[in-house]
């Protein structure tokens, strides 16, 4: 008879564990990163005063931002990337000066964002040469900013 009642009770309290494991997973996540969510205050960057990259002008930076949150060249990035460009569900965060595909130069950035026009034709606007160097210098200002 204890033998029998000792298999479901073993098998019982394996399930509790395996229950309260993600939970205890998830709390430690939270104590390092908050969740990423698109329901943060989201504020745009000053282009006015945000970090112009050597061999750019203010006037890339400034168009740049407005190619970026769609007031120019039909830009869609603060679409996917945020308003403040630190992610949403559908675009990762350009505010941490890490990047996965560059090492955050504006020329690598650039050629990180022909790249992705290239795979989602139509997803990025109808960004000419001279919108893509002013969003990829945008790009390095907003992952440039003062803490
Ligand atoms: C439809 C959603 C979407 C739009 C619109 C979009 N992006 Fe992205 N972008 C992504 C996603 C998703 C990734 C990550 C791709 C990956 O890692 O494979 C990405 C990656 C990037 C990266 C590389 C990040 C890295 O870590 O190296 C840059 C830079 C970038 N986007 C800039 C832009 C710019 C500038 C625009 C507007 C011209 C734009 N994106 C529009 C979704 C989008």
């Amino acid at each position: 008879m204890a033998t029998r009642s000792t298999v479901p009770m073993a098998a019982c309290a394996m399930f509790l564990a395996v229950l309260s494991a993600p939970r205890a997973q998830a709390d430690e996540l939270r104590l390092v990163t908050p969740p990423l969510s698109i329901y943060r205050e989201q504020i745009r960057p000053p282009a006015t005063t945000l970090p112009v990259p050597s061999g750019y002008t203010r006037d890339h930076v400034v168009h740049g931002d407005r190619v970026f949150h769609g007031e120019a060249a039909n830009g869609q990035c603060s679409v996917c990337h945020g308003i403040d460009g630190k992610g949403t569900p559908n675009g990762n965060d350009l505010t941490a000066g890490m990047f996965v595909w560059s090492d955050g130069s504006v020329r690598e950035l650039k050629r990180t964002i022909l790249h992705n026009m290239a795979v989602a034709p139509g997803m990025d606007g109808d960004l000419k040469p001279e919108d893509v160097d002013a969003v990829a210098a945008y790009v390095w200002a907003i992952s440039h900013q003062d803490p």
